[in-house]
């Protein structure tokens, strides 16, 4: 491999999955990982296998499926975890052990309460033993920007000497400036002896916003792994956002003589995918994937594009996978030309989300009159992420306006059994969503409700977020339709069923990657 290539590693199942609310299951992990692989990723941390049997089955499941990337598991630096990993990892093709212990001085003595030479110990025995299970083996040195610098040479060369292939060095929380992490990778690369037997990845979290800035200078230092989520997910302000990273690296080639194994041109495409799949919306303004990234508010810009589109776009909207708003089919399409529709927009799905998606198209294109690919998208997220729910919404009819309480007729199937009622609320919105409670639980707060428009016009599909909190856990869901109660709807059942996941997951103690 060219000594220029940086090789892409993708925590969003993992790290991504630490964003409070942002729970996958394992075939939202499946779908995830599938798009990951045909996106190029070189490694996709599929999650942390000693925190949940859930967990575990999801890796499990990944490392079945992918075949084109290599599926790492995350352990802490005991054996039991090690071994974790190794098992749910055994049916990859290719496979990786993440193993990581804190090195600051302030982890050391609070929270693991140990000697310098206590976690050097540790450093050899987990790497020993992650490397019983397999060659390529991932050690990282926790909080290493806080760390002591030689404590912090001592901990890479007993990683290196005991077997690890890669040396990750995090900025967990997201302390360190360009310059100053650019000038500690230089220093591990001069003062480590056995460096040149590993690479060195940096993991970036962006507390003060410079997670992509700081990954850049990483690699301008000598990294050649980058450690990133889609949209930037992650814990806390999260970490590295993979199409800020890519896209910088392929725009300023000229700056920056590097290259990634990426398809840029799925970018969007999986951003909205992983969008839909934890509830997370995209903020407009973000870089690359935000819904304003491309568009010219201004007379002078507009005016520039019209003659030469480089004025202002340093990039092409094209280049990361962004195509123009396409009118796509009528309500007289079939299910042919859907499915084909549903291949050019690069979906491979199974044929009852086909069937539900394409019940969905017909509702909604006798609602709307113009269908974009847009709409396509949101329909088809929406219905594949929901497909293997528990609680599904079978109708809804809402009373509403200014002649008194708004009130909702619902249906909802849970586990296959169709149950209904009528309530009433504060308006619209509160009464769907009392209605689901009276089916449902009452335990759960509502947090957060947000709603965009999918396309413009007053007759746009509605993407719904919601977000719930049940003792101290959080969930998010999406919905999207063509009414906007029912999105809601959509949103507040699938956050639910979220819910039911997580209310069967713990994680372990000390775990604070
Ligand atoms: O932020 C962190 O230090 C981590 C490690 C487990 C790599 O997520
Ligand atoms: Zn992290």
């Amino acid at each position: 491999m060219s000594t220029n290539r940086v090789l892409i590693f993708d925590t969003t199942m993992r790290d991504g999955e630490q964003s409070p609310g942002a729970s996958m299951n394992r075939d939202e992990k499946i779908r995830i990982a599938k798009a990951l692989e045909e996106m190029g990723v070189d490694i996709i941390e599929a999650g942390f296998p000693i925190a949940s049997q859930g967990d575990f089955e999801a890796v499990q499941a990944v490392a079945k499926e992918i075949t084109g990337s290599t599926v790492c598991g995350l352990s802490r630096a005991a054996k039991a975890d090690i071994d974790r990993a190794a098992e749910a990892l055994k049916p990859a093709k290719r496979r990786r052990i993440h193993t990581f212990i804190a090195v600051s001085p302030l982890h050391m003595r609070v929270k693991l309460q140990m000697q310098p030479e206590q976690v050097l110990q540790m450093i050899t025995d987990s790497v020993t033993r992650a490397r019983s299970h397999t060659d390529d083996v991932e050690w990282s040195g926790e909080d290493a920007t806080r760390a002591d610098h030689d404590f912090l040479c001592r901990a890479v060369e007993t990683a290196i000497n005991a077997g690890a292939r890669t040396v990750n060095i995090p900025d967990t929380v997201g302390y360190t400036v360009p310059d100053e992490y650019h000038a500690l990778i230089k220093m591990l690369t001069n003062r480590v002896p056995n460096i040149d037997k590993a690479v060195i990845s940096v993991h970036c979290h962006n507390d003060l916003g410079l997670a992509v800035a700081n990954s850049l200078a990483a690699v301008q230092a000598g990294a050649r792994q980058v450690e990133c989520t889609i949209n930037g997910l992650g814990e806390r302000a999260g970490n590295c956002a993979m199409e800020e990273v890519v896209m910088a690296l392929r725009t300023r080639k000229d700056h920056m003589p590097f290259t990634t194994g990426i398809k840029t041109e799925m970018i969007t495409r999986n951003s909205h995918l992983v969008s839909t799949i934890t509830g997370f919306p995209v903020q407009p303004n973000k870089a690359i994937v935000g819904a304003n990234a491309f568009a010219h508010e201004s007379g002078i810009h507009q005016d520039g594009m019209l003659k030469d589109a480089s004025t202002y776009e340093i990039m092409t909207p094209e280049s990361v996978g962004l195509r123009k708003s396409n009118l796509v089919m009528g309500k007289l399409s079939g299910r042919a030309a859907f499915r084909s529709k549903l291949i050019e927009l690069g979906y491979e799905i199974g044929d009852n989300a086909i069937n539900d998606a394409f019940k969905r198209f017909k509702d909604l294109a006798d609602k709307k009159r113009e269908v974009f690919d847009e709409d396509i998208i949101a329909l088809v997220d929406d219905s594949v992420v929901r497909e293997n729910d528990r609680i599904k919404l079978v109708s809804l009819e809402v009373i509403c306006g200014t002649k008194g309480a708004a009130s909702a007729a619902m249906e909802i199937e849970i586990d296959g059994i169709v149950k209904a009622t009528k309530a009433s609320g504060d308006g619209p919105v509160d009464a769907t969503f009392n209605a689901i409670k009276q089916l449902t639980t009452n335990t759960q707060h509502l947090q957060i409700y947000q709603v965009h428009a999918v396309t413009g016009g007053t007759d746009a599909q509605a993407e719904v977020m919601v977000r719930l909190e049940e003792n101290g856990k959080t969930v998010q869901g999406q919905g999207a339709d063509a009414d906007t109660l029912v999105a809601s709807a959509r949103a507040y059942i699938n956050a639910l069923n979220k819910l039911l996941v997580k209310r069967e997951k713990s994680a372990p103690a000390a775990m604070s990657a």
